[in-house]
This record gives C-alpha cells, structure tokens and sequence, in this order.
C-alpha cells in the first residue's frame, strides 16, 4: 500500500462575526457565562445568499494553490457537511462543478463534527490502494442556517466556515500512519434535527414547531465528548507505534474548551502543543478540525517531520482520529 499525505491545505471563514454582547441581544445569556462554560467569544456567520458549497469552494481553490494541484487532477471530492445546500445534488458535486474539476467523482459524507476524520479515512483508501492520486476532502457547514436563534443552550456554540485538504501520495514512513472511526447509534438521540427527512418531511406544523433546528443535550454530548477524545487520541498513537510523549502537535475539534483542555489533560500535553481557535470561531462541527489544521499549519506550529493527532466527535454519535507524520 502507498503512503499517503496531505499535500495542502486551506480554509475560509465568512466576513460578518457575531459577537457574545451580540448574542445577549437575542437571547437571555452573558459574555461572561459563555466564556467561562465554552471559551467561545464570537463565531463568524454566513449571510442569508451563502451556502455551503461557497464556503466549500473557497476554502478548496485555497488547498489545491497550496498543494500546486490543477482542479482537473482531482480524482474525488468528498465534502463532509451536516448543511448541505440541498438534500439533492450533493455539495460535492456543485463544488466539482464551482472548481472546474471535471474529472472528478464527487459524494457527501454525514458523520457530523467528525466527518472530516471520516472522510480523510475514506479518501486515504483510495490513494494507499492505487485507485486514485489526489483527493480533496473538504469539511464544510452554514450551521447558522439549522440553529434555533431563541435556545440559548445551542445557538452559543456555533459557527460557519470551510477547511479542505488535499490528499495524495507522499514517500514511505510518511503522511497518515494511522487513522480510527468510530459510532454510537445509541447516542444519536443526544444530537439531532428531527424534521427535514423521510421520518418526519417538511410540513407548515414542523416548521411551526421548529423540528428542522438542531436539538442537544448538551451535557451527554460533553459527557461523551470527553471519555471519547483522550481514548481515541490513545487509539491511533499506539497503532502508529509511538508514545504519547512523542505528539508534537494536537488539532482537537474545537466544541469547548473544557473538553478540548480534558483531553489534553489524559494526553499529557502542555496546552501550548495544542490549537485552539473556538474563542474566535466557536464549533463549526465537520469544518472544525480542517479550519484548526491549516490555520496552524500556516502560522508554523505544525512543522517537517512532527507528530501530529487529530481528533473529533459529532452526532451519530461518532468519533474519529488520525496521526500523522508531517
Ligand atoms: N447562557 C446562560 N445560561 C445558560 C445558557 C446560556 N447560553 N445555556 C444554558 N444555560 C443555563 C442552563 O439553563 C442551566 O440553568 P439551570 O441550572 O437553571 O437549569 C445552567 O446554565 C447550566 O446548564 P448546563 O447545561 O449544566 O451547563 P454546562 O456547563 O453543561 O454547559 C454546554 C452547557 C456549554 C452546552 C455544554 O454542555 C457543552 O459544551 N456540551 C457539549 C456540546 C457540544 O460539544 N456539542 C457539539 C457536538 S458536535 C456536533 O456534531 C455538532
């Protein structure tokens, strides 16, 4: 099997930012309470004409200059959302068509804050074998567009944004050296919309009683968020055959810094070897975890040769981690 790395990458936030002190406006919370419970301090927000996929092909042209990869090299586009622009044609596919990669498959992947870590696995597949050479995975979502702007215990806690990578071959030893998935069906009940699909399609009384927004139960997700984290961070450092001394660099999901600071924490690590940026842009679910890793890749924290772990989890619920040699 090939080695497979991440050749660039590349992100891209909206313009317009929506403070806490904006937030007290809306709906009954404090600056200081949001700070304190989650370490959010403004998120950046779509406006009312920008999708998904506009945020996708932005953050996507940005990876492939970084990479020095035409679009029409793309073999597969894999966009991993839980806001897609529609329920049909997949965002993947209009981003294909936005990039000019025309000799590209194209599919979405729901698997919610962890979709990104999902959607490297999947793509890493494809290389290792030899199907494919280059792959952009992209995590992109408007979460903005599903949130219930007048319930104070979700609308706090996310953003939009887009992060991709480019993915292709890389020499021995190299990129990905090991990767998890992971699911608990059992839990999806702790993180959900439940009107917009086949249970329960779109009607004048789901939207009057708000069933299209995302609804949480925010301390069973944080409950599971942090077991989850520190053991699968574990999970892919042992199967790479290192110690978890040896991570130099950790890109957790950015959902709250509480959780992100626990599992540190479990992994020994000085908050300096970790990336935070959820004070800035809050939980922007399967964007989260590409946004971090180019940020810190262009501010130089992530350097030639270090040993770096990514790790997320989402509704499902699902989890997902990777190590790399960069
Ligand atoms: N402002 C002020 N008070 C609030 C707010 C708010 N925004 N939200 C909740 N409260 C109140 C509650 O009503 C409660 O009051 P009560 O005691 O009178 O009932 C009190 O604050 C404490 O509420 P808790 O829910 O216990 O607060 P907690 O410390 O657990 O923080 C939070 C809540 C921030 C939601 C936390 O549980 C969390 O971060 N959970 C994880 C959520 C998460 O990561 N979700 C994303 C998953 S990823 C994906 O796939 C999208």
């Amino acid at each position: 099997l090939r080695s497979v790395g991440i050749l660039g990458t590349g992100s891209y936030l909206p313009e317009k930012v929506l403070t806490n002190y904006d937030l007290e406006k809306m709906v009954d919370t404090s600056h200081e309470w949001i700070v304190k419970r989650t370490g959010i301090e403004q998120r950046h927000i779509a406006d009312e004409n920008t999708a998904t996929s506009d945020l996708a092909t932005k953050a996507a042209l940005r990876a492939l200059e970084d990479a020095g990869v035409l679009p029409e090299e793309i073999d597969l586009i894999i966009v991993a959302t839980v806001t897609p622009d529609m329920s049909l044609p997949a965002t993947a596919c209009i981003v294909q068509k936005n990039i000019g990669a025309m000799n590209a498959a194209a599919f979405d992947l729901e698997a919610a804050c962890s979709g990104f870590l999902y959607g490297m696995t999947v793509g890493q597949q494809f290389i290792a074998t030899g199907m494919y050479d280059k792959i952009l995975v992209i995590g992109a979502e408007t979460l903005s567009k599903i949130v219930d702007w007048t319930d104070r215990g979700t609308c706090i806690l996310f953003g939009d944004g887009a992060g991709a990578v480019v993915l292709g071959p890389t020499e021995d030893g190299m990129g990905i050296l090991s990767m998890t998935m992971g699911a608990d069906g059992e839990g999806g009940k702790f993180l959900f919309t439940p009107a917009g699909g086949s249970r329960m399609p779109a009607s004048v009384d789901t939207v009057k009683e708000k069933l299209h927004y995302l609804k949480m139960d925010g301390s069973e997700v944080f409950k599971f968020a942090v077991r989850i984290m520190g053991k699968a961070a574990k999970e892919v450092i042992e199967k790479s055959g290192n110690n978890i001394e040896d991570i130099d660099y950790l890109v957790p999901h950015q959902a709250n810094i509480r959780i992100v600071n626990s599992a540190a924490k479990k992994l020994k690590l000085d908050m300096e070897k970790v990336y935070v940026n959820l004070d800035k842009i809050a939980n922007t679910s399967a964007a989260s975890v590409p946004i971090a890793l180019d940020e810190a890749v262009k501010m130089g924290k992530i350097k030639k040769g270090d040993l770096v772990v990514m790790v997320g989890f989402g509704g499902g619920l699902t989890w997902g981690a990777s190590a790399i040699r960069w």
